[in-house]
């Protein structure tokens, strides 16, 4: 069967990008998983922690992170969802790993570019200054390595902002098997499933990706937004002055955007849902996206506020999760163990 295994880290609230690129495609995946299929589901803290976190803010992210994942569909009876800092056995491969990574290939990636693109040295603006970056950062894929490699995991569910991040993954299950090399292969090479939505675009920079770091909360739809803030934030999305709809990535990327979330919502592809308002102005697909939207995000909406005070729950769902994730894990890593040698 096939091991599927996606993360997602506790930084608040996930938003439409999130959701659309990611989470809805882990329940469509567990809906239809067969029965010798294994789902593994992770809610990332450590990933959290490479940027600076209030403690207060991380725990009550992270507890509703797992009652957002309960809310959308996620099943704890047929997928093991679990913290990912409740098992330790990631930690102890991502450094085995670690041992293993050529610290170029980590320079290589562009999520820590950015990073060095943002610190620059204060005396000379033209060099960038790794000495304010921690090493948790620069080694984040690693650790996303191990996640996915800790459960052979065969799929690997994410948006395609991880596409390098899975590279990586690949990269190091390689470089295990051939520098460990016995009759079995340790490592599958995880591929990556990607959502049919793709990308989904700020609402106020449609140039660059909805993301939970922006400062400006207008910029995303979060999956616990009433039907008011959602029609707020879809009639004050930036669009174009163009008359008429079309879809053109490119050229109009934020009534491209609108397209693209509102065929997700309805299960199409985006240049077909253009034709339908190729004569219709930018208020009619507005309007059209919030009703969607709305009808998207109301059932797991409801789902959240229920489940989020449920802290018992919560807390034994999480306690069951563990030790499942943990039962699989312990296999992978006594493997580990005796193929390095410490035995
Ligand atoms: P994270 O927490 O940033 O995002 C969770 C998932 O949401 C997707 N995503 C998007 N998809 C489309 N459009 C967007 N605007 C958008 N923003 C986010 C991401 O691609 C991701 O699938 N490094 C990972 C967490 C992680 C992980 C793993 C994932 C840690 N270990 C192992 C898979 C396997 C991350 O930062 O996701």
């Amino acid at each position: 069967g096939k091991v599927i295994f996606s993360g997602i880290q506790p930084t608040g609230v996930p938003h439409l990008g999130n959701y659309l690129g990611a989470l809805s495609n882990w329940v469509k995946l567990q809906r239809n998983a067969a029965p010798e299929d294994d789902l593994v589901f992770s809610i990332v803290g450590w990933h959290a922690l490479t940027l600076p976190q209030d403690p207060k803010t991380l725990a009550s992210s992270r507890s509703d992170l797992l009652a957002t994942l309960l809310a959308i569909g996620i099943d704890p009876n047929r997928s093991v969802v679990f913290h990912q800092d409740d098992n330790q056995d990631h930690t102890e491969l991502a450094w085995l790993l670690s041992c293993l990574t050529p610290v170029g290939k980590l320079r290589r990636m562009t999520t820590w570019k950015s990073r060095l693109a943002t610190s620059r040295n204060a005396n000379d603006e033209s060099e960038v200054d790794e000495s304010l970056l921690n090493t948790g950062l620069f080694t984040y894929p690693v650790l996303q390595a191990a996640d996915i490699l800790a459960y052979r995991a065969t799929h690997v569910p994410v948006g395609e902002d991880q596409t390098q991040h899975l590279e990586l993954s690949r990269d190091l299950a390689d470089i295990f098997n051939r520098t460990f090399k016995s009759k079995t292969l340790m490592f599958p090479l995880p591929c990556q499933l990607n959502t049919p939505s793709r990308r989904i675009l700020s609402l106020k920079d449609p140039t660059s990706k909805m993301s939970k770091s922006s400062p400006d909360i207008q910029s995303r739809i979060l999956l616990t937004d009433s039907a008011t803030q959602i029609r707020a934030k879809i009639r004050a999305a930036v669009t174009d002055s163009v008359v008429g709809i079309t879809f053109d990535p490119v050229g109009r990327p934020g009534t491209a955007n609108l397209l693209t979330i509102l065929a997700a919502c309805t299960d199409e592809e985006a240049a077909d849902v253009a034709r339908r308002y190729e004569a219709k102005g930018h208020g009619h697909l507005k309007a059209d996206v919030v009703d969607a939207l709305e009808e998207m995000i109301k059932g797991p909406r409801d789902a959240f506020e229920r489940l989020r005070h449920e802290s018992a729950y919560l807390s034994q769902v999480a306690k069951d999760g563990a030790e499942k994730a943990k039962a699989r894990s312990n296999i992978t890593l006594r493997e580990v163990r005796t193929r390095v040698g410490l035995i």
